[in-house]
């Protein structure tokens, strides 16, 4: 078992601090915000992730977890060193990597014996090698170390399982040293490794998300020509889905995608094609699409309501997927801003992510109490996302709620045949 330290508490750093410490090793998260090492300090989780309340709990009292707000104290402890540190999209949709570099000047002036210091954040191809030089730089003493790229493909919601049940681990490594080390803490998880160069490993990173994105975004215009052709995607992409080449997953029509990962990335790997010298228009094109898919969604309650001014709309679900409080870059957010635009006055219920979107709403909307009651006197419900909570309706109280029984399910929640027959005048994505 390893000491392990992982720089930066936020989502990545945390879950796969707690995981690896539910494996056994001894782990010291650092984070240089120290409200949010008290927060920890203290037992509370500043972010909604299934299961993790419970995991650190268990590790921190088994004494395997400790939170800390100094670097020297992880340095002096840990021979292996995850970065998982922020690195927020600029403007130009680049990633800024100034945390990164910071934190990697601060190891190599701290370091006494050798170090393996691994990315972790998402960070564009040839990061590992700006690492290598900054650290390179500062190690006055000349101290053995090694850079190595272990990308993370967890998603919220799922992401402990994703940890310790993954399809595959991917370690991008110089030497032989860091590659044992790092086989060392992935064996026990019985996953395929895949070991590669830095930069390929790097690339796979952006190459899989770029990949799920298009998924989707094919899925979305396949609804659109559905929609005008009497087609049903459900029923195109299961016919679909039987080719392993396709496969089944990743295949819903719905809102477009949203989240802290998707928009952020492709914007970032289509920077990186630019600056290597290649205009990747095919995910642009991606994006294009994406973005469109949300004001669809709009279009269609127009297209349902006539007038939008001055009617109250119901909507449920706010976070960008279910399962999580998480509404950065939610399609909630740009569809709901578009419905006010254009004076609608919108009573909106999610299960877990209201606290979050008070903090992107303000006082714009009304925040309602459960699902039932933001439905009172409505003229319309768009069903955003796709939370169980939200599969299982007494259709019936819906209607008599309702001041118009108008549904806009964006993630194709409801039954079509079924919602006409009880008479709501229902629109799904890419549905008869
Ligand atoms: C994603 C990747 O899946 C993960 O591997 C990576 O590490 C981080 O980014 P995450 O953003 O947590 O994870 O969510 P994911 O479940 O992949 O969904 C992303 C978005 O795509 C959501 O908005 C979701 O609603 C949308 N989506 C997903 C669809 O619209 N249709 C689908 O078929 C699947």
């Amino acid at each position: 078992m390893r000491d392990i330290g992982m720089i930066g508490a936020g989502y990545v750093g945390l879950v796969t601090g707690t995981c690896f410490a539910e494996m056994g090793h001894r782990v010291f998260v650092m984070d240089n915000n120290e409200e949010k090492i008290r927060v920890l300090k203290s037992g509370g989780v500043p972010i909604y992730e299934p299961g993790l309340e419970g995991m650190i709990k268990r590790n921190v009292e088994a004494g395997r977890l400790f939170f800390t707000s100094s670097l020297q104290e992880v340095v002096d402890n840990c021979e292996v060193i995850f970065i998982a540190v922020g690195t927020p999209p600029r403007d130009n949709g680049e990633a800024d990597l100034s945390a990164v570099e910071r934190v990697s000047a601060g190891i190599a002036k701290m370091m006494k014996g050798y170090k393996l210091i691994v990315e972790k954040s998402t960070v564009p191809v040839q990061t590992g090698k700006w690492i290598k030089r900054t650290v390179s730089m500062f190690n006055r003493n000349n101290v053995p170390f090694d850079v190595a790229s272990n990308p993370e493909f967890l998603r919220e919601g799922s992401a402990i399982s994703d940890f310790l049940k993954p399809d595959r681990v991917v370690i991008g490594v110089e030497t032989e040293r860091a590659s044992k080390i790092l086989r060392e803490i992935y064996e026990p998880l019985g996953a395929p490794i895949v070991e590669t160069d830095i930069e390929s490993a790097e690339i796979i990173k952006h190459a899989s998300n770029s990949f799920l994105a298009m998924k989707i975004s094919f899925v979305n215009a396949l609804s659109v020509i559905c929609e005008r052709a009497g087609a049903d995607i459900k029923k195109v992409t299961e016919g679909m889905g039987y080719d392993p080449r396709i496969g089944k997953l990743f295949l819903e029509a719905g809102v477009g995608f949203g989240g802290f990962c998707f928009p952020k990335d492709l914007r970032a790997f289509i920077r990186i094609a630019e600056k290597l010298g290649y205009d990747f228009g095919l995910l642009r094109e991606v994006e294009r699409i994406n973005e469109e898919q949300k004001m669809r969604f709009v279009a269609k309650v127009r297209e349902a309501l006539w007038n939008v001014g001055g009617k109250k709309i119901a909507v449920w679900g706010l976070s960008f997927k279910p399962n999580t409080d998480d509404m950065r870059f939610a399609p909630s957010i740009d569809i709901i801003n578009a419905l006010l635009k254009e004076g609608a006055e919108i009573h909106a219920y999610d299960p877990i992510a209201m606290d979050n979107a008070r903090r992107v709403f303000g006082d714009t909307i009304v925040y309602g109490e459960d699902k039932y009651s933001v439905l009172e006197g409505a003229y319309a419900l768009c069903l955003i996302t796709e939370w169980d909570e939200f599969k299982d309706v007494d259709l019936d109280r819906v209607m008599e709620l309702m001041e118009t029984p108008i549904v806009i399910d964006g993630r194709n929640v409801f039954d079509p045949a079924v919602m006409k027959d009880k008479g709501f005048y229902y629109v799904g994505v890419g549905r008869r």
